[in-house]
């Protein structure tokens, strides 16, 4: 069963909007909570107000049945390393645990592929093994990285303490299909730029399904889901991008085609969500 109010948090963002606008697409009544006073968000109430308050959250928590909590500052530098840590960490607890408290079971928070600390790591560093999975070993040196993998755990204290699932959604790079096209066209004049993610990204019409399917679907506890597009960034072979550009990495099973750096059985398997839109469709080498 769908919930029927979900609090949005962080609604006038890029996976904000997507979310809110699929979410009352699908009839759910949706609360926004935005830091900026947004007069373009559509959702059935909003509330302007910051989501490390206490004050604000515990309004903002008013009638709904599940939360999905996207507000952040969304890169290790796009703020102080103080105030991109406390805004992500501090925001995560504040509306995890007010949920908790009043007993809303289901909550969707923003995690990142960063939570394992590679793709942002100043040392000269690769991922363990490919595809990346939820297990794959952390090297983190930032800051953001840090906070994504202190919401994660927030998450499981959440779900131990007060029976609320949560789901930690692992987003690659996110954009509207218009801005991956330009990612993909640098990525192809740098492809080493973007090896530590697996060449991975996920359309935003996709980040919003995903969250979604992480509401309605049958599943309890924390769980932590990696996502990605049905490919990659890159418009060669993925075999050959990994022999190319990371001849160190283990690669842990047979890659054919384009096919994704990216383990998403678990979002297939427990959320019962399959990306559907590749950056290649409208390319004319597609
Ligand atoms: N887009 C991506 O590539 C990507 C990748 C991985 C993870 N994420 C995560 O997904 C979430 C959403 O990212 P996005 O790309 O939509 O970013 P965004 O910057 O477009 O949206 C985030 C929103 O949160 C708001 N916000 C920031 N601090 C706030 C606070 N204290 N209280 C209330 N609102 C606040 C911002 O004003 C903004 O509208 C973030 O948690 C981000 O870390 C995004």
């Amino acid at each position: 069963m769908p919930p029927a109010r979900v609090l949005v948090t962080g609604a006038a963002g890029r996976i904000g909007r997507a979310t809110t606008e699929l979410l009352l697409n699908r009839g759910i009544r949706v609360t926004a909570l935005t830091i900026q006073d947004d007069q373009q968000i559509r959702a059935d109430r909003v509330l302007v107000g910051d989501a490390t308050d206490p004050a604000a959250v515990a309004e903002a928590l008013e009638g709904v049945d599940a939360v999905v909590h996207l507000a952040a500052i969304p890169h290790r530098d796009a703020g102080k390393p103080y105030d991109v840590y406390r805004t992500n960490v501090t925001s995560t607890f504040n509306v995890l645990s007010q949920a908790g408290e009043r007993g809303i079971r289901r909550a969707v928070i923003a995690s990142s592929i960063n939570a394992f600390g590679v793709p942002m790591n100043h040392h000269d560093v690769a991922p363990a093994y490919f595809p990346i999975d939820e297990e794959i070993p952390t090297d983190i040196d930032d800051w953001y990285s840090l906070s994504k993998q202190a919401d994660e755990l927030t998450a499981r204290m959440v779900a131990r303490r007060w029976g609320v699932d949560v789901a930690a959604l692992r987003f690659p790079i996110v954009e509207s299909a218009e801005a991956l096209r330009r990612i993909s066209a640098l990525a192809e004049l740098d492809p080493a730029s973007r090896m530590r993610e697996g060449w991975s990204y996920l359309d935003l019409r996709d980040a919003a399904e995903a969250v979604y399917r992480s509401l309605i679907a049958e599943w309890s506890g924390a769980i932590v889901v990696s996502l990605s597009a049905p490919d990659t960034v890159m418009a060669r072979p993925t075999a050959e991008l990994v022999r190319e550009f990371a001849p160190g990495v283990t690669v842990r099973r047979q890659l054919t085609g384009r096919e994704p750096l990216i383990d998403t059985s678990r979002a297939r398997d427990i959320l019962g969500f399959r990306s559907q839109h590749s950056v290649h469709d409208e390319r004319p080498d597609a």
